[in-house]
């Protein structure tokens, strides 16, 4: 089929090579004409496993373009998706901006039916703004032409993407045509599998769902980390109530990782979006308040930790840091727990010796050089002359290190394992002081 994208951003770009793999012909738009250069020299501006291969392969055997004009791109889709960002506005609303552009763009060219795909996550009722849009731009122009507003949020996961996308375990249809339900159908087909994964409903139930899969997720997170503020005042270990509930099949194992909190581009936004809408609709979101106000405090957990073994003195301390990514195979630093830890430490006059795999161009580029950070090319480096090392990120290469080297390394060895990394015995017996997130001993003096 052919198919016309909007935005080269994360879900845009993800979404285009997927589609381009599965047979279609897709034409990619962004406004960026550098970024649009770099990806038809093959370049992916994002880390994303596989992604840069598909987006070659398919580049080079023409199902997969990218231009910057958006009338030929219209005319060459009889699917558009919109997939451009939503930032969100002042008050955690989500800024439309972008979409509408896009909707008014598309409404000024388009000259033949066509379906157009909300991909954006967007509050509920934006299929019909940009309906409306459309609509208003092919008045002014006095033209009557057919088209379909649907509702497909992703459910992308950083790090996973490529994957998710092309073994989606739903594909969610929010569409009041039968005419557009038939052509989406037509596209998914061979993404279904072993059954059809497509469930269709009206496109603010579709707006809604995605929401609402964000914050159930999130509210997971902030849960555990609360079970964990509790296990550790009252000297239990949150790991083994994480195995303990998990086995409840309606419960799950996943998700119910307490850490330093939870960052992205999606929970924080979507949770803060999801209430700010309730709001507006007359209602009080009090368990998404709750959720948000949870992760904030735990994302200051590290800190709070680390600044008590020291006794409030961290003037002068230099603090190892492993993992600056917002979480592990992504380069992606946004609401990163590392950002505010980084950002306490400095201000209580710290030192930062940071590693990570993937992230340390995009540390560089959000805070530039500065004396109190230093970025390291290895794990071990990070450690080497630090006073104390915290794991922010649960990359697997943190998984097992050499503690021996690592108490070596440290002048008051000690680990904040900020994700619940690492069995205390094990690091205690090498050596070092061990505090976790809810594992009964944070709270106690260092032996
Ligand atoms: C999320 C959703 O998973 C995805 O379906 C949606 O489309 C976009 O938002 P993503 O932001 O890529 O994806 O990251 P995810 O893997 O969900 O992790 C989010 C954050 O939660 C990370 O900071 C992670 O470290 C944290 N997390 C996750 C926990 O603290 N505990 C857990 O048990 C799981």
């Amino acid at each position: 089929m052919k198919v016309t994208i909007f935005g080269t951003g994360y879900v845009g770009l993800v979404t285009g090579a997927c589609l381009a793999e599965m047979g279609n012909h897709v034409v990619c738009v962004d406004i960026d004409a550098g970024k649009v250069e770099r990806l038809k020299r093959g370049e992916v501006p994002i880390y994303e496993p596989g992604l840069e291969s598909i987006v070659q392969s398919n580049h080079a055997s023409g199902r997969l373009d990218f231009t910057t004009e958006a009338a030929p791109a219209i005319a060459h889709g009889e699917l558009i998706f919109i997939a451009v960002g939503t930032p969100p506005d002042e008050d955690g609303s989500a800024d439309l901006q972008y979409v509408q552009k896009v909707a008014a763009t598309i409404g000024r060219h388009l000259e033949r039916y066509a379906v157009v795909v909300n991909k954006s996550t967007v509050p509920m009722g934006t299929a019909d703004r940009v309906r409306e849009a459309i609509a208003a731009e092919l008045a002014a122009r006095r033209a009557t032409v057919e088209f379909d507003v649907v509702s497909n949020p992703e459910f992308l996961k950083e790090g996973a993407a490529v994957e998710d996308c092309l073994r989606p375990d739903r594909i969610v249809v929010g569409a009041s045509s039968t005419r557009a339900v038939a052509l989406l159908r037509k596209l998914y087909a061979p993404f279904n599998r072993n059954h059809d994964r497509m469930v269709v409903m009206d496109e603010r139930s579709a707006e809604l769902t995605k929401y609402a899969a964000n914050a159930m997720l999130a509210t997971k997170i902030s849960f555990m980390n609360e079970i964990a503020n509790i296990a550790e005042r009252v000297g239990a270990d949150v790991e083994l109530v994480r195995q303990g509930i998990g086995s409840d099949p309606r419960i799950g194992y996943s998700f119910i990782y307490p850490g330093a909190g939870y960052g992205g581009s999606c929970f924080p936004k979507d949770v803060q979006a999801l209430e700010r809408t309730a709001h507006a609709h007359g209602y009080e979101a009090r368990l998404l308040g709750a959720v948000e106000a949870v992760n904030r405090q735990q994302k200051g957990k590290l800190f709070e930790l680390i600044s008590r073994h020291f006794d409030g003195q961290l003037a002068g301390r230099t603090i190892a840091l492993w993992g600056l990514a917002f979480k592990p195979n992504t380069d992606d630093m946004r609401e990163a727990s590392s950002r505010r830890l980084m950002e306490q430490l400095w201000e209580a006059g710290a030192k930062v010796r940071a590693f990570d795999p993937e992230a340390r161009d995009e540390a560089r580029r959000l805070y530039g050089e500065r004396a109190d950070l230093v970025l390291c090319e290895h794990a071990m480096d990070a450690v080497q002359g630090a006073d104390v090392l915290a794991v922010v990120t649960e990359w697997k290469t943190f998984r097992s290190p050499d503690f021996a080297a690592i108490r070596a390394a440290l002048a008051v060895p000690a680990i904040f394992d900020g994700r619940n990394l690492y069995d205390p015995a094990v690091v205690e017996e090498a050596g070092l002081a061990y505090y976790g997130i809810g594992r009964g001993r944070s709270l106690q003096a260092p032996q």
